[in-house]
């Protein structure tokens, strides 16, 4: 099947009380590591690139992967997603070059300018039959070039949210309820530690999810930076050379939770960043001698692979919905 959009993916998730991972793409290795775990499981997928992406890679050679991926998967529902879109020329770039959804980031501007910003986007992108996902409140963490500090970030205001919708028309929202991007997702000093030492995160505002999803009944939301940094990859990028001291991210039960909720869309990214940094730092200090990229990108392309199947079939519960 050609890409799709997230309209139909999104109405099956919510009603099966499951969510659709969101994976970043950078180029071919975690395109292939993605797809192939989604066509194991056969599990609809949304694979999505940021202006970082863009930049990085080149917006033809990120869509002509992606379209390699769905003719590799015709079975299985790909959509192609805009990550942050920061503004129209981004989003109106990616809908005339081939994405079939997009989200247009305005959430670090007053109410009223990301309600303006957001609306033109998605009159242009409806017109064209693609989605849009638009976000009202502010994450912590690093998402392209903007840093926003745990102090800076903003719970979701659930009394905003009917407002913002009706008058965007956005397809699907993301919403601030804790999570964070990025590796370092909390200080030490805003979690516990458990008896093994362990960084355990505050938990997720599940009381906002709630307040939000009874005054859009129906409509599906968007979780961003839910990552859960699996500690065995932080030892194993420290033990290969590597200093990510307290990397911490968000216990993958609580994802669950949400995926069973309203929730229809998770965006997983620094976790499979962290399975191929830490795959190919392992590599090189076993294999010193070892030079041929081929070598050192395969171990990596199955670890985001294995990666990509636990979420799907342990996290998201997309598994088999294809
Ligand atoms: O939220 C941001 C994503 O993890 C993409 O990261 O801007 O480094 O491509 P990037
Ligand atoms: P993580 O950094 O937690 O993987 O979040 C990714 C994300 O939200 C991409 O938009
Ligand atoms: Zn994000």
């Amino acid at each position: 099947m050609a890409l799709v959009n997230t309209k139909e993916m999104f109405e099956k998730a919510y009603n099966g009380g499951y969510a659709v991972g969101a994976f970043n793409v950078n180029n071919m290795e975690i395109v292939q590591g993605i797809t192939e775990a989604a066509r194991e499981v056969n599990a609809p997928l949304i694979l999505q690139v940021s202006k970082g992406a863009r930049a990085y890679a080149n917006h033809t050679y990120l869509v002509k992967l992606v379209e390699a991926a769905v003719i590799e998967c015709p079975n299985i529902p790909i959509a192609l997603h805009l990550d942050h879109g920061p503004d129209f020329e981004t989003c109106k770039s990616c809908i005339d070059g081939g994405f079939t959804s997009v989200m247009i980031d305005a959430s670090s501007k007053p109410f009223e300018e990301n309600i303006e910003i957001t609306k033109k986007v998605v009159e242009y992108a409806h017109d064209h039959g693609v989605v849009v996902e638009a976000e009202l409140g502010t994450l912590a963490g690093i998402e392209d070039d903007v840093k926003v500090a745990a102090h800076a970030a903003s719970y979701t205001r659930p009394e905003e949210v009917e407002e913002f919708v009706t008058k965007t028309g956005c397809d699907s929202l993301a919403i601030a309820i804790g999570t964070s991007h990025g590796a370092y997702k909390f200080t030490a000093d805003q979690c516990t530690r458990n008896e093994k030492g362990i960084l355990v995160p505050p938990p997720l505002r599940f009381d906002v999810l709630e307040e939000v999803s009874k005054r859009l009944p129906g409509f599906p939301i968007v979780l961003h930076g839910s990552s859960s940094v699996p500690q065995e990859f932080v030892k194993m990028i420290n033990e290969n050379g590597g200093q990510m001291p307290d990397a911490v991210g968000i216990p993958e039960e609580q994802l669950r939770k949400a995926a069973s909720l309203s929730v229809c869309k998770i965006n997983i990214d620094s976790d499979l960043r962290l399975a191929m940094t830490g795959t190919i730092r392992q590599f090189m200090a076993q294999n010193p001698g070892k030079f041929d990229p081929r070598e050192y990108l395969k171990p990596a392309r199955a670890a985001i692979k294995e990666m990509v199947m636990h979420k799907m079939i342990d996290v998201l519960g997309c598994n088999g919905k294809a």
